[in-house]
């Protein structure tokens, strides 16, 4: 038997969709990806979605919209200490310093009570994690923030379908950024979309994807009709090469929105069978504590069915990385539960942090890893996990 991560749903919808942008020959972003847009910003209850090329391009185009709104260049933004390296790498992309705050092991998210003593008065955001798609502890950071006039973006890149409080995550800050990678729930390949309630904000989202220039149109007609733009010569200068701030380039193209709009369709079915395999595979691993724990969904919640997080205890009589090659052994795919950003990646060596400013992000650093729970993991699969780690368990102690 074998576990892969993840799992991809390529839909007839996006094979069709596929087949007529080939056709159309307009494959650069177009009404494909104004329809994926569209579709996003229903699902998730926000006013504007604006797709780009990754997740971390979300993450950091998101950050860099506050340029527009006041922020400087080398201002602060809080992230947990745990994440994806994307999450800090997209700081520094925007402009911004991370500065990083520890997390709680038991959530794997920003612990909100250490935030407030990391605001400096060059702080302009906040960035929450929902890490595996657990929702961080929104009603205290958006208290913080807002008792410091801060902006809040949340970083669900894992949180697709993940509640908090009755509200939908992605719709608890200013601005949230999602990714669209082949592992995550809702895929078109590679992407990434940030949305928002505010209309200024998309603007400059649409702006910063394409170079900063002065167009921002939500469906640009030079590549969705046989039309010439009739706001391009409007005051005798080429808006088009007009660059109104620093940009990326990072649009979403035609290919990948097909996918991602056939993915769409499937939304609802993917993350309904993803969370009863996570609630299944959290009830079942309760037999490995407390050797091996993994976290709990609260009442107030739902948790993102993005992967299963797994923590083994500090004083197990096996490590995390002799875990991992006796899964990867048993052909069982795993991932580590990233690493504490500014301790433990080294690309962030330059802030001088040592190790054990950040023992919580630090732990699970060393001490975590994830297993898949895509939507076509059989309920053999899973039997075929637990066995396997019962066995590995029982040979160790
Ligand atoms: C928490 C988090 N943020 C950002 C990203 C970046 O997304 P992408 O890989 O699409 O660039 C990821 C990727 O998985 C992630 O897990």
């Amino acid at each position: 038997m074998k576990i892969p991560f993840g799992a991809m749903t390529i839909t007839q919808t996006a094979k069709d969709l596929i087949a007529e942008a080939l056709d159309s020959e307009r494959l650069s972003s177009g009404k494909l990806v104004r329809r994926l847009e569209e579709r996003f910003a229903e699902l998730t209850g926000v006013k504007e979605a604006v797709a780009v090329s990754s997740g971390t391009d979300a993450d950091a185009l998101a950050l860099a919209v506050l340029h527009d709104f006041g922020a400087n260049r080398g201002d602060e933004v809080i992230v947990p200490a745990l994440s994806f390296v994307a999450t800090g790498n997209a700081v520094l992309q925007a402009g911004f310093e991370p500065v990083f705050v520890d997390i709680e092991r038991h959530t794997l998210n920003i612990d909100p009570t250490r935030i407030e003593s990391a605001i400096t008065d060059r702080t302009v955001a906040i960035m929450p994690v929902h890490l595996m798609g657990k929702p961080a502890e929104m009603d205290a950071i958006n208290a913080v923030a807002c008792k410091h006039k801060l902006y809040v973006i949340e970083d669900a890149a894992e949180a697709h379908g993940a509640t908090y409080k009755g509200r939908t995550i992605g719709t608890l800050g200013d601005m949230a950024a999602y990714s669209l990678y082949v592992a995550h729930i809702i895929t078109a390949i590679e992407g990434g979309i940030v949305t928002t309630d505010r209309e200024d904000f998309a603007e400059i989202l649409r702006s910063l994807r394409s170079h900063g220039r002065a167009c921002k149109c939500k469906q640009c007609v030079i590549n969705t009709a046989d039309q010439t733009c009739h706001k391009r010569f409007q005051h005798g200068v080429d808006i088009r090469f007009i660059f109104e701030r620093v940009g990326y380039s990072c649009k979403m193209n035609e290919l990948e929105a097909a996918i991602g709009l056939g993915s769409m369709e499937v939304y609802e079915q993917i993350v309904a069978q993803r969370h009863r395999n996570l609630m299944t595979m959290i009830g079942r691993v309760a037999e490995f504590a407390p050797l091996l724990t993994t976290f709990r969904q609260e009442e107030h919640e739902t948790i993102g069915p993005h992967a299963l997080p797994l923590l083994v205890a500090a004083d197990a009589p096996f490590t995390r990385d002799e875990l991992a090659a006796h899964l990867e052994q048993a052909n069982i795919d795993s991932r580590n539960l990233f690493s504490s950003m500014p301790t433990q990646c080294v690309g962030f060596a330059y802030q001088g942090h040592e190790l054990g400013e950040f023992p919580e992000a630090e732990y699970c650093g060393t001490h975590g890893l994830h297993v898949g729970v895509h939507q076509a993991l059989t309920d053999e699969q899973i039997d075929y996990l637990i066995d396997t780690l019962r066995a590995f368990i029982a040979g160790r102690t």
